[in-house]
């Protein structure tokens, strides 16, 4: 047996018409038809109508070294004979490649196998005379993996021909593969009719089923990450990155389940999207795979490109896409300089991103990562085996939910009870304490301690303090909670009402209550602008409501109040709760004491209504959050 190139498989099938060269019966045909799939018929050019012809196998898949069933003929109601043929099975990712041979033929008088690269690899006519569709025999190669296709010109004379007869997609699979055929069947007989394509369970599917390639070495050899977690002990990630180091070569394999449009990885200096080296797996829409580099920015167009990246730096060595997952294998360069960054994989760390997602942006950017997205919780040496253990995002989440349910929430509601409820309820009590003070006193100090533990959340996420780019977050943030910690110290030691210091301490109050509520809503707002957060950009349009929401109630409220102020002031319009910080406290009168202000019941129904839509507003945001960044696929689809 001739030797094989290690990483030739796959077969395509070439038809040579050789009408009028009946001589060269049992030679084979002319070494020049095996690459270009021409016949010399001097000048004469192929059809370029859809060719009558077609070619079917019987199985789409095939282990290696097992033999399936290719039948090419015409389209069945249509018979028409062939004249001459050429036909070999050749790699997707590399047609030049021919693979595999064929191990019978229907008619030895009428057909035959040749060699182009190796010894029976081809199969062509013997004579011009018309035949039937015909059933070859072909083995797959035991030193490849990955997709063939066959290939054939076929001839119905002379001077009609047709090149590039193609088989639907045939995967050539590890021998420990179940696959859907047998491994081999009878020759057919010449003259039958093409037979139909033979599909017999030879398994039952539900048998346990061998690790794929990917996740072999994953324990010992190898450095594997994927997710969801733990999916690799189960070799049932939805994507997962490889990387085999033997010397100073360092191999990836990415794969991907669900037929997604591509899998990627990406190697990172910290744990978030953007400014990282990518290496794109894509699939094409005819089943051919392509590896690219590609550069990616953070939340910025173009966010990704493959032409701020060399694409020089990896060679593919083998893909496929067989039960919908999609795999590559490649190299990269141990050292390479993607945009002035250079990636030392020997010596430097880097966390590993493995993302998947069903779509394209453009032609040669990939779409938002739909399907899959995960990075390493810490910088890998590339070379280390085992699996990595992903970034947790329960403290970065349990962050964002302590803090919009503050800051959205409970202090949004003790600001209104202190600000419009202070004559209403009048005369009950809660703990000794008027009905709103209680209520105020209990939302606030709710309002501090998700403050301060969002606070230390995020303090232990992140390790200290850092901020985030050009994002302020973290400085309006560290603010708002200054602000918070103090507002409880000062309302202990608040001087007594009617003392000639309360009026500067009610101010003080009040400022530093509403700025750090207002603090807080802006800090909200820019986190979702953070990577990290994974929030879909239309979740400003949530806040927005919010704020506007939150606006005209407060502006509804002040005019009752403003309203019923003057009334009492025999048209003195003064907002009431402000009159407490001018210094001049209202000489309290029997009204005042036994009953509510008016409108006090239209206030209860506005807080009624207010109080239910906030905390929706917070629940909302919250699950946002929580379900990050499943979320943002809905974003991706509706094209912002
Ligand atoms: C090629 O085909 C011929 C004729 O069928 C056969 O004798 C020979 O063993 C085949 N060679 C290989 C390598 O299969």
């Amino acid at each position: 047996m001739l030797p094989r190139k290690r990483n030739a498989v796959i077969f395509s099938v070439l038809l040579v018409l050789l009408a009028q060269r009946t001589e060269q019966y049992g030679s084979g045909a002319p070494s020049t038809a095996c690459t270009d799939q021409l016949p010399r018929h001097e000048s004469i050019a192929p059809q370029s109508s859809t060719p009558p012809y077609l070619i079917l196998t019987s199985s789409a898949q095939v282990r290696q070294g097992d033999t399936i069933q290719v039948t090419v003929g015409s389209p069945a109601g249509a018979p028409l004979p062939i004249g001459g043929f050429i036909m070999q099975a050749r790699q997707i990712q590399n047609p030049d490649i021919i693979v595999g041979k064929f191990v019978s033929v229907p008619d030895p008088a009428t057909t035959h196998m040749t060699t182009c690269t190796n010894e029976n690899d081809t199969v062509t006519h013997s004579s011009p005379a018309d035949k039937p569709a015909m059933t070859f025999q072909w083995q797959a190669p035991t030193d490849f993996l990955g997709g063939v296709e066959f290939r054939a010109t076929v001839a119905q004379s002379y001077a009609t021909f047709w090149k590039n007869v193609e088989s639907p997609l045939v995967e050539v699979v590890t021998p420990d593969t179940p696959v859907n055929a047998p491994a081999a069947a009878a020759p057919a007989s010449t003259r039958a009719p093409p037979p139909p394509p033979v599909i017999m369970e030879t398994k039952p599917r539900q048998e346990a089923r061998p690790l794929d390639i990917i996740y072999q070495g994953c324990a010992d050899t190898k450095l594997c990450f994927g997710v969801p977690q733990n999916c690799i002990a189960k070799g049932d990630c939805k994507a997962i990155v490889a990387v085999f180091v033997a010397g100073d070569v360092y191999t990836f394999e990415l794969q991907a389940s669900d037929n997604p449009k591509y899998v990627a990885a990406g190697l990172s200096l910290d744990n978030k999207m953007g400014d990282d080296s990518a290496m794109e797996c894509v699939r094409n829409d005819n089943g051919r795979i392509n590896l690219f580099t590609s550069w990616t920015y953070p939340k910025s167009e173009p966010y990704v490109s493959r032409s701020d990246s060399p694409q020089d730096i990896v060679q593919l060595l083998e893909s496929s896409n067989i039960d919908g997952k999609l795999y590559c294998k490649f190299r990269r360069d141990v050292v390479s300089v993607v945009q002035g960054q250079t990636f030392d994989l020997a010596n430097n760390m880097y966390n590993l991103m493995i993302v998947a997602g069903n779509s394209m942006k453009d032609a040669d950017r990939v779409g938002f990562h739909d399907a899959a997205y995960e990075a390493t919780g810490a910088p890998q040496a590339l070379a280390s085996v085992g699996a990595a253990a992903a970034s947790s995002k329960l403290l970065l989440k349990l962050h964002g939910c302590c803090m919009l349910l503050a800051w959205l929430g409970t202090a949004s509601l003790g600001i209104l009870l202190a600000r419009y409820f202070r004559q209403t309820w009048v005369g009950k009590t809660l703990g000794g304490k008027d009905i709103w003070f209680a209520y105020h006193r209990i939302f606030m100090v709710l309002t501090w301690v998700l403050t301060m533990a969002g606070f230390i959340l995020i303090l232990i996420e992140v390790g200290g303090w850092s901020t985030t780019g050009d994002n302020p977050h973290a400085i309006t943030g560290i603010v708002t909670v200054i602000l918070c910690f103090i507002q409880p110290i000062g309302a202990f030691f608040r001087p007594h009402p009617g003392t000639s210091k309360r009026p500067i301490f009610n101010w003080m109050h009040w400022l530093g209550g509403n700025a750090a509520h207002i603090l807080g809503i802006v800090t909200i707002f820019l986190a979702v602008y953070l990577q990290k957060a994974e929030l879909p950009s239309w979740t400003v349009y949530i806040l927005a409501a919010f704020v506007a929401f939150h606006v005209v109630m407060h502006f509804v409220l002040s005019l009752t109040v403003c309203v019923s102020d003057g009334r009492i002031s025999n048209g003195r319009i003064t907002s009431f709760p402000m009159k407490d910080m001018l210094g001049h406290p209202r000489q309290p009168t029997a009204l005042d004491r036994s009953t509510d202000a008016p409108f006090s019941s239209f206030r209860r129904l506005l807080l009624g209504i207010y109080t239910p839509i906030i905390l929706l507003f917070a629940i909302a945001m919250i699950c946002l959050v929580a379900l990050a960044p499943i979320t943002e696929a809905y974003n991706t689809i509706m094209g912002s």
